[in-house]
């Protein structure tokens, strides 16, 4: 797939979002103007409910604004009907979330597959066993998720969400539910991926660790982005407040989105991979070895 390398690969212009409950509209996302350059990696930080993950779900097509521009890999997204959405996300975009959201009764393989398949692609099962080899895997191809650790379904999530060489990458807290070592490991895997096909990652994150790995850092605050601090004034806190279960997600297997019922993982094996109840905040800096740090990821 071929990426111009002049034009941004997320062009968001005076973009809103209300989103409207039991409880009556929330504006969530209020005049938003973002690009992202082809290869950027960019991560967005900010207090929860700030709106990060809505932001991520309106690139990703799984969210319509009610005002502003969304232009993803050249594509005007207010264009497309929910068909021409699939196929979009389908052909750039991967969507990595904090619970994984494999299919519980496919197999690894099948898992990462799946995207392709529905793609058309006579390929599919070549490509996901080439995916689940490049983030260690091929040992584990007809695991379920439920006989897989927390970092091992986290990379299938990675190889599915890669398997139709989207040259964008979407990971909303990709870290969440995995301990400090496992999630430097998955982080590994996701820079040296995203930067092996060139494709731009967008990293929401509340470790202000992994947010100074990217290229930049967006702070959103109460449904907007903050100015960029300026290089050299220091990294800004990013609070550790614990995060909320995701919102469910629309959208299916088409692009490495969740499907409806998420996989759950319910029985992680502990020990190796002792996951977290997904609540907490991240380690310390001790935790987290430069060792573990991708090398690309400066
Ligand atoms: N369906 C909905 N109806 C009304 N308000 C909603 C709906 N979904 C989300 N919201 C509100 O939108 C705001 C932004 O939510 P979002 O999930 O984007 O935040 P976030 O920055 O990702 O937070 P976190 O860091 O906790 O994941 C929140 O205040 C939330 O309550
Ligand atoms: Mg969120």
């Amino acid at each position: 797939m071929s990426t111009d390398f002049h034009r941004p690969i997320v062009s968001l212009t005076d973009l809103a979002v209300t989103l409207t409950g039991a409880a009556g509209p929330v504006e969530v996302l209020r005049g938003i103007d973002l690009d992202l350059a082809p290869g950027e990696t960019v991560s967005v930080v900010g207090p929860s409910g700030a709106g990060k993950t809505t932001l991520l779900m309106v690139i990703g097509g799984l969210e319509r604004p009610i005002a502003g521009r969304v232009e993803v890999a050249g594509e005007d997204l207010a264009a497309l009907d929910e068909d021409g959405l699939a196929r979009f996300r389908g052909a750039h975009v991967g969507i990595v979330f904090q619970a994984f959201h494999l299919i519980p009764t496919m197999t690894a393989i099948e898992n990462v597959a799946a995207p392709r398949e529905l793609a058309g692609a006579p390929d599919a099962f070549e490509r996901a066993r080439e995916e689940l080899a490049a983030v260690g895997l091929d040992h584990r191809l007809g695991h379920y998720p439920g006989e897989l650790s927390g970092g091992e379904q986290q990379r299938v999530a990675i190889a599915r969400a890669l398997v139709n060489g989207p040259n964008l990458l979407l990971a909303d807290e990709p870290t969440g539910n995995l301990d400090a070592a496992t999630g430097d490991q998955v982080i590994g895997h996701l820079f040296d991926r995203s930067r092996e096909r060139q494709a731009a990652l967008l990293l929401i994150t509340h470790e202000a660790r992994l947010a100074t790995l990217c290229d930049r850092t967006i702070r959103m605050a109460d449904g907007r982005v903050e100015p960029e601090p300026r290089a050299g004034s220091g990294e800004p806190r990013v609070e550790g407040d614990p995060s909320p279960p995701e919102r469910g997600a629309a959208g299916a297997a088409d692009s490495g989105s969740p499907p409806a019922e998420p996989a759950g993982g319910a029985d992680l094996r502990p020990a190796a991979t002792s996951v977290d109840d997904g609540n907490e905040p991240r380690g310390t800096a001790e935790h987290h070895p430069a060792s573990a740090i991708p090398a690309t990821a400066r």
